[in-house]
């Protein structure tokens, strides 16, 4: 949560900070602000809202506009609301350090008392503004340089940090460090010029280098030298290793869609080809993955899969389940990381952990994983964003190469997770024997034509918008589906409920009958997954009930389907495929439908309401 971004070097700081906020605002965007130094003065300029608000007061005042220095803020509140007075940039009382902060800082309150009794005043409820004035107080206490200063108050804070500290008297300097927050610092050709910011996307037209921070580490970066990282509770240098950025600009900007949402909807044929790159290889009957070719007798001998994760990542993980039981034959549970963390949870070094996160910075998905590698636990990550703190914090795992994801709403990180997860669970099952060869064979062909099928099934959109159009005034919803089709209601449930803000509700269509029917009415509109296999007649039998309580039904079906069509209001086709590939397809037209129901409604599609893209606080 937050979005920070900071520059120094020779070029007027001002766009380039303004510019990576913009591209940061997917982590947060109730406040924002930025601090420009010119030589002689701080400019400060915050407000609530989003970043264009704040250019409205920065454009026609060139003063605010000055400075090679400058350190910026979109925000995601914690502690205190979102007002201009909470926003970020703080500056401590003696007027000479500033800071942005993305995290929280648990003990503040303690640690405020005590400034408060030593004279000192505070204008904002944030934790953000106790954590300078304590930098502030250690400075002047130890007498100490600005980077020993962060270094000894951050050993007096308890909670999550991605800071970057400015001081009015080296201006040639800035300090970051990290806890449980990213950081990343883009460096220019002799360290002439510096970048940093919450991922690298601020910085990825100006260069390709990169040092990424660990969790615990701190940067002291000064114009002209070699960023200097150090262990923060011990003070050992580290070497800072410089990685070269694979991101490119095309890959975060809309390319000639209205949101972000649409593109990476439209992008899913190819995200899911990058997934199956080097990995399905059909010519040769073999999916090659290598983290479970390292660790194959950890999976084979597993007692038990655990998956963890949060939002969209666990409705992968409940397709997982379906696969890897069905597939595979190995036990499977799949856990709220924010419920696995805390609830004691009996974990064996027989337990394979899966963590699944687009973000890789889920604050409670990490904690799953820290706790059962504790515990002894083998962990694989599935993660969207090379390099995460989730990437690095499991022991192994599989990329799943979707290609930035900005939109708050999950799209093609949520199939490209359920690619990464068949692709294991034939694998596996292919290992164990518990797939035939011929079955396998045939899988593999069928998810080989996936990408063409998401491709062809994008041509329905006008379909699906007509469809929005019918229902988007709804203000209840209900989204049923069955086996591996029953987390595909969930997350198009998930979908409308986060961008539209309607109110819906996923649920296996066989549990209705128990609870849910009794909401039937003739405004309350049900999408069902009904293609034709396994439960297909027991799902028809559903939509039955709901049609004779005078619900309005919106199937997805399988191409050529007749009777669910003379039962259904609106139908939607999906290509025929494998029972346990058509989640991949399913999910679809359930994207598309929130989409425009949600721009239909005037919402803000890829920036929701109080949500963020990775919720890296508790
Ligand atoms: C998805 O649309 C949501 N915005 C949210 O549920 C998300 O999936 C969740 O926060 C987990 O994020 P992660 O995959 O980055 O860990």
């Amino acid at each position: 949560m937050c979005g920070i971004t900071a520059y120094i070097g020779p070029r007027n700081a001002y766009p380039i900070v303004i510019n990576g906020l913009k591209r940061l605002e997917y982590r947060g965007y109730d406040s924002a602000g930025i601090m420009l130094f010119d030589g002689q003065g701080l400019q400060l300029s915050k407000t609530k809202g989003k970043v264009s608000d704040l250019e409205e007061i920065t454009n026609n005042d060139e003063k605010r506009k000055n400075g090679n220095i400058g350190i910026g803020h979109t925000r995601w509140a914690t502690h205190g609301v979102p007002n201009d007075t909470n926003s970020h940039p703080h500056v401590s009382n003696s007027g000479e350090l500033v800071i942005v902060h993305n995290g929280i800082i648990e003990n503040y309150d303690t640690i405020k008392k005590e400034l408060i009794k030593r004279g000192y005043t505070f204008k904002s409820d944030t934790d953000t503004e106790v954590l300078v004035n304590l930098i502030q107080e250690v400075k002047k206490n130890e007498g100490c340089k600005l980077g020993k200063a962060v270094q000894l108050a951050l050993n007096s804070v308890i909670g999550a940090y991605a800071i970057a500290v400015f001081d009015k008297a080296k201006p040639d300097e800035l300090i970051v460090a990290r806890l449980g927050s990213p950081i990343a610092i883009g460096i220019g050709e002799n360290n002439s010029e510096f970048f940093i910011a919450s991922d690298a996307s601020p910085f990825v037209e100006y260069t390709k280098n990169a040092v990424y921070l660990e969790d615990e580490e701190l940067a002291i970066i000064k114009l002209g030298r070699e960023v200097r990282v150090r262990r923060i509770h011990n003070d050992e240098l580290i070497k800072a290793s410089v990685q070269k950025l694979q991101l490119s600009l095309e890959e975060i900007e809309k390319g000639g869609y209205d949101h972000f949402m649409l593109k990476e909807i439209h992008e899913q044929p190819k995200a899911i080809t990058d997934t199956f790159r080097g990995r399905l290889l059909v010519e040769q009957n073999f999916i090659k993955l290598l983290g479970i070719d390292s660790y194959r007798e950890k999976f084979l001998n597993a007692n038990r899969v655990i998956i963890v994760a949060c939002g969209t990542s666990w409705h992968a993980g409940l397709v997982g389940e379906y696969l890897l039981e069905d597939m595979a034959r190995i036990p499977v549970e799949v856990e709220y990381a924010s419920e696995f963390r805390y609830r004691n949870p009996v974990i064996t070094e027989n337990d394979v952990i899966i963590a699944i996160s687009q973000s890789g910075e889920t604050a409670d998905t990490l904690a799953a994983i820290k706790l059962a590698k504790e515990r002894g636990a083998f962990v694989y990550g599935i993660c969207n964003v090379v390099g995460s703190s989730i990437a690095r914090e499991t022991h192994t795992g599989t990329y799943t190469h979707a290609g930035p994801e900005i939109g708050v709403a999950s799209t093609k990180a949520f199939t490209t997770q359920i690619t990464v997860l068949t692709l294991m669970a034939l694998k596996l099952g292919r290992e164990k024997g518990t797939i035939p060869e011929k079955e396998f064979v045939k899988y593999l062909n069928a998810m080989d034509r996936i990408p063409q099928q998401v491709e062809k099934l994008l041509e329905i959109d006008e379909h699906v918008k007509y469809i929005a159009s019918v229902y988007k005034d709804a203000t209840n919803c209900l989204y049923l589906g069955r086996g591996f089709n029953f987390p595909v209601a969930l997350e198009g449930a998930l979908k409308l409920k986060e961008i539209s803000y309607i109110h819906a509700e996923g649920y296996p269509a066989a549990e209705m009958k128990h609870g849910p029917i009794a909401l039937i009415d003739e405004n309350m509109p049900t999408f069902v997954i009904a293609t034709k296999h396994g439960h297909y007649e027991k799902v028809v039998s559903n939509i039955q009930e709901i049609k004779s309580r005078s619900g309005k039904i919106i199937a997805i079906v399988t191409e050529g389907d007749i009777t669910v069509k003379e039962i259904a209001d609106h139908c939607i086709e999906i290509p025929e495929t494998e029972e346990a590939l058509t989640p991949l397809l399913t999910t679809i037209p359930l994207q598309l439908l929130s989409y425009h129901i949600a721009v239909m409604l005037g919402k803000n599609v890829d920036q929701p309401r109080n949500l963020a893209k990775s919720v890296t606080v508790e």
